[in-house]
C-alpha cells in the first residue's frame, strides 16, 4: 500500500463531533500530498478551537505511519458549508422511467479519451456475466464508439410497432447514435435536436426486460447530459478519470454536474491507473499513485475501481470484442468485474 493510501485510510474516519460527518466528506481536508516523508495538507474549520482539535487528532493518528517524518498543516478558518453530496437527489419530477428497465446508469467524464466508452462497454459485459440483463446506449453524439467495440458497425436497428429494437451482441442489447450516422460525417447537433434524439432512444426503443441500461455519455457537461437528466429517472452515475491532475480537475466538473442534476454518484473509476509488467508482474503507477483517492478525500466521492493500462484493452476494443470477453483472465477484466460488484452493492444499500 502506498503512503498516500495509508494516509487516506487513516484520515477518512475522523469525524466532526458536531455534525457527526466525516471531515473528508465535508471537504475539510484538502490538497493532501506526501513528498520525501513530508506530508502536507490543508485543514479547514469554522473556529480556532476546531482547527486546533482537528490538527491534534490528525497528527495523533498519522503517528502510526512510519514513513511520515514531518507533517505540515496549512490551516484556514472558514464557515463550513453543509455537505453538497448529502443533498437529497431531485428524483422523479418531470422525469420518466425507461419502460422495462430497472436501473439506468450514466457513465460520464470531464473530457474525452479517458476510457469512458471502454468502461461502459466492459461494465455492461461484467454485469451480464453476473447474470443480469443489460442494455447499452451509446449517447456520445460527438464520437460514438460502442458499435465498433462490439463489432456491429453498419447494422441498423429494426423498427417494430414503432419502437426501435436494440441490436443484440454478446448478450447485451445495444443502441447507438452511431448506428444512425455514417462514420465519415461529423455531427453538429444543436440542443433541441439532441433532446429529441435522446427522447427517442430512451422512450421509442424497446428496452424491455433489462436490469441495467448503461448510458455512455459524450465527454463534458453539455446538452446531452442536461437532456438525459431532465428526461430520465436515473439510478446513478459513475465518473471515469485517469490519474493525471488535469484529468482529475475535469472529473470534478463531471461530479459537480451529477450533483446539480440530482443524479446519485455511485463512484469514480480511475482508468489507466497502473501498468502490470507482463514479464515479471511488477505493478507501476505510471502517473503517480492515489490521484482518484485524492479526489475521494476532497469531494467525498468513493473510488470504486482502478483499471490497469493494458494493450489488450485497446486492441480488443478495436477488434470488436471487449477485453472482458477476449481476455477473461486478465487483471483488467477482474477490475471491471469488481466495479460491477461495487455498483450492485451501492444500489442495494
Ligand atoms: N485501460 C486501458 N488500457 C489501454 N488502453 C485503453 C484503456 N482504456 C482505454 N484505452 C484506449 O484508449 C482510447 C480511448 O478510450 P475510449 O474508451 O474510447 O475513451 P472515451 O470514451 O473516454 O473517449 C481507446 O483507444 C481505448 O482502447
Ligand atoms: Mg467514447
Amino acid at each position: 500500500m502506498s503512503i498516500i493510501s495509508k494516509v487516506y485510510d487513516i484520515l477518512k474516519d475522523i469525524e466532526d463531533p458536531v455534525t457527526k460527518e466525516k471531515l473528508v466528506n465535508l471537504g475539510l481536508i484538502r490538497d493532501v500530498s506526501v513528498e520525501n516523508g513530508v506530508l502536507s495538507l490543508k485543514l479547514i474549520a469554522s473556529t480556532e478551537k476546531e482547527l486546533e482539535n482537528f490538527e491534534k487528532e490528525i497528527r495523533e493518528r498519522l503517528k502510526t505511519i512510519e514513513e511520515i517524518k514531518d507533517i505540515v498543516i496549512q490551516k484556514e478558518m472558514k464557515k463550513i458549508e453543509p455537505p453538497k453530496l448529502k443533498r437529497e437527489p431531485k428524483r422523479g419530477a418531470g422525469k420518466r422511467k425507461v419502460e422495462g428497465v430497472k436501473h439506468v446508469i450514466a457513465v460520464a467524464s470531464g473530457k474525452g479519451g479517458v476510457g469512458k466508452s471502454t468502461v461502459a462497454a466492459n461494465l455492461a459485459l461484467a454485469l451480464e456475466s453476473l447474470g443480469y440483463k443489460v442494455g447499452l446506449f451509446d449517447g456520445d453524439i460527438y464520437g460514438p464508439s460502442i458499435a465498433k467495440m462490439f463489432g456491429i458497425e453498419g447494422l441498423a436497428p429494426r423498427v417494430e410497432n414503432e419502437k426501435m429494437i436494440p441490436i443484440e451482441r454478446f448478450g447485451i442489447k445495444i443502441l447507438s447514435m452511431g448506428l444512425l450516422l455514417d462514420e465519415q460525417t461529423p455531427v453538429i447537433w444543436r440542443g433541441p435536436l439532441v433532446h429529441k434524439a435522446y427522447e427517442q432512444f430512451f422512450f421509442d426503443a424497446n428496452w424491455q426486460g433489462l436490469d441495467f441500461l448503461i448510458v455512455d455519455f459524450p465527454p463534458g457537461t453539455g446538452d446531452a447530459q442536461i437532456s438525459a437528466s431532465q428526461l430520465v429517472d436515473m439510478s446513478g452515475g459513475i465518473a471515469v478519470t485517469t490519474p493525471q491532475d488535469v484529468s482529475l480537475a475535469d472529473v470534478r466538473r463531471a461530479i459537480n454536474m451529477f450533483i446539480k442534476m440530482g443524479i446519485k454518484i455511485l463512484g469514480v473509476v480511475e482508468n489507466m491507473s497502473f501498468f502490470i509488467c507482463p514479464n515479471c508482474g511488477h505493478k507501476t503507477y505510471i502517473f503517480g499513485e492515489g490521484g482518484a483517492k485524492k479526489l475521494e478525500l476532497e469531494m467525498g466521492v468513493p473510488v470504486i475501481g482502478e483499471i490497469p493500462v493494458d494493450p489488450d484493452v485497446s486492441t480488443s476494443g478495436d477488434l470488436g470484442m471487449p477485453v472482458l470477453l477476449s481476455r477473461p483472465d486478465s487483471p483488467a477484466t477482474q477490475a471491471f468485474k469488481n466495479i460491477a460488484e461495487e455498483i450492485i452493492k451501492k444500489l442495494e444499500a
